[in-house]
């Protein structure tokens, strides 16, 4: 499965941030924004970007947080490096990329003070491995922040997804992307994934505290905070 999805994003990688910009009117670009926020205090210096794509959070991150240094990691490098050309001269310094795989991250424990993971984690084969792996990389008192297309569970989120996820996102993507079924597998990807409450849950059971949902725009897409506490 990883396989295809690596296959399937660097085939979309030229084409992946206008797509987005389309598909979502932009308004990835205020859930991102809202995102960010949670790691723009000055007490954030270590940030790793998990499933960091083209660099979307990166570059909004090394903006708020002029302290801060970010290890962008994705298992693309094609992602990666189209996102390097996107970043300002002057932050470049500050940024590290690293070709790696989420599910078996190459850092020793407690290297980050924060570390952000948008539209990332929905494409792992297994969420609970991966958060154990996160939760050993985060500092005590670091905080972890995930951005995603959830499982619909309201009504606004369903009613979305059954009509614009159904029939247009798939339809769209494939006119935008030239890939037969990058945006199938969007749909399917996000209804298969679990409901923000239920990650939640698995959060606190591996032992992060202070966890937190807010939805955006009708729950169409949703963000979870989460700490690890000081022992
Ligand atoms: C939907 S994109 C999101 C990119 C970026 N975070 C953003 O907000 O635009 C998902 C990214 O996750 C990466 N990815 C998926 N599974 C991965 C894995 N197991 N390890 C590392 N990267 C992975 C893909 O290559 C892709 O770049």
């Amino acid at each position: 499965m990883s396989e295809q999805v690596k296959q399937l994003f660097t085939e979309i990688a030229p084409r992946y941030d206008q797509i987005n910009s389309l598909l979502s009117l932009k308004i990835d670009q205020l859930w991102r924004r809202a995102a960010i926020k949670h790691l723009a205090g000055d007490r954030y210096r270590q940030v790793l970007d998990l499933c960091a794509g083209t660099l979307a959070m990166t570059q909004q991150l090394l903006q708020v947080n002029l302290d801060c240094h970010v290890t962008a990691v994705d298992f693309s490098e094609t992602m990666l490096q189209i996102g390097l050309k996107k970043l300002p001269y002057g932050d470049l310094a500050r940024v590290k990329i690293q070709n790696a795989d989420a599910m078996q991250l190459p850092f020793p424990p407690h290297s980050f003070d924060g570390i952000m993971c948008a539209y990332g984690m929905r494409n792992l084969d297994d969420n609970r491995r991966a958060l154990e792996g996160i939760f050993r990389l985060l500092k005590p008192g670091g905080k972890l922040v995930v951005l995603d297309f959830f499982a619909p569970d309201r009504w606004a989120s369903r009613l979305f997804y059954a009509t614009y996820g159904h029939f247009f996102i798939p339809m769209l993507g494939r006119l935008l992307s030239r890939h037969r079924n990058a945006y199938e597998y969007l749909q399917r990807s996000i209804q298969g994934f679990y409901t923000p409450v239920a990650y939640a849950e698995l959060l606190k059971l591996i032992g992060f505290q202070n966890v937190a949902i807010k939805h955006q725009t009708g729950g169409i897409s949703c963000l979870l905070t989460a700490e690890r506490g000081n022992p």
